[in-house]
């Protein structure tokens, strides 16, 4: 079914037509990614004076550039597939003459959030587990729960730590346990127009690797490596006054 979002101005009407999405009161079209659009601007029959008036689109204000026969008396533009970008962006169509009669539309790309399938994620005990979900929708989704093993995390018990910045869900404990932290975590975004959407993280709590003595392990190393040094220096001075003493005596014993 087409819609028609119609102008009139004084002289003509320049009707935009949209061929699969509806455009509501505000001019908007309400379109999906990775969908494609399709907007129609013609002049309105009666004034065939205007049939052979070339007509210029807009994207946001950029002259939209189009192929010779897509001028005259009606032009059409093409948007697929449809990008985030493309979200909130707004085409106007006006006579090449006359920039004061236009048409125009905004387009309103829903999308769901990217949540989907599994990840394995391997955290050491005591170290930070940090699990995001990118929750970014439009519209907003509407709420975000986080479960483990099935059951929704008690963030208090866990000592987890809840943050939502409207782009990602970010579920963090500081120091993990095995037997606290170990499982299978799922989160879940809601919208109104999408329903839900989940993604999983299957988390082991690895042993703590011996990082923390080879520190100072490799300070034993050289202060091993200084004394030793310091004994050869220490003798060979030792050596040398050894020897210059005989020498000295040597000397003496000639005269
Ligand atoms: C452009 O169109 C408007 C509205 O129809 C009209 O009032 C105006 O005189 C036109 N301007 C020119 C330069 O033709
Ligand atoms: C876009 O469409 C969605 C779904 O109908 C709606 O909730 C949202 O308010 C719209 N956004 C704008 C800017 O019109
Ligand atoms: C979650 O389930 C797994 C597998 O049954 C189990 O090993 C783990 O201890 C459970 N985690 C928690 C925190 O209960």
């Amino acid at each position: 079914s087409k819609m028609k979002l119609m102008f009139r101005p004084l002289l003509f009407h320049l009707l935009l037509f949209c061929s699969v999405p509806g455009v509501n009161n505000e001019g908007v079209i309400e379109t999906e990614l990775e969908k494609s659009v399709s907007l129609v601007c013609q002049h309105d029959g009666g004034h065939d004076t205007l049939v052979d008036e070339e007509l210029v689109w807009l994207r946001n204000g950029a002259v939209v550039s189009l192929t010779e026969g897509n001028k005259k008396g009606r032009s059409s533009v093409c948007v697929t597939p449809v990008i985030y970008d493309d979200n909130g962006v707004t085409f106007s169509c006006h006579l090449s003459k006359n920039a004061t009669v236009t048409a125009s539309v905004t387009l309103n790309v829903t999308y769901h959030p990217q949540l989907s399938g599994s990840e394995e994620v391997a955290v050491e005990e005591e170290a930070e587990l940090v699990l995001r979900c990118d929750i970014l929708a439009n519209p907003p989704v509407s709420s975000v729960s986080w479960k483990l093993n099935g059951s929704v995390v008690d963030l208090l018990a866990g000592g987890f730590s809840l943050t939502n910045d409207g782009f990602t869900s970010k579920l963090t404990v500081n120091s993990v346990e095995k037997s606290l932290h170990e499982g299978t975590y799922q989160c879940t975004a809601t919208s109104l127009i999408y329903g839900e959407h989940s993604k999983q993280f299957s988390v082991t709590v690895t042993e703590t690797t011996f990082k923390f003595p080879l520190m100072p392990m490799v300070a034993g190393v050289v202060v091993v490596c200084l004394t030793s040094l310091l004994a050869v220096v220490s003798r060979w001075n030792r050596i040398t006054k050894v020897t210059h003493q005989t020498h000295t005596l040597h000397y003496r014993a000639h005269n």
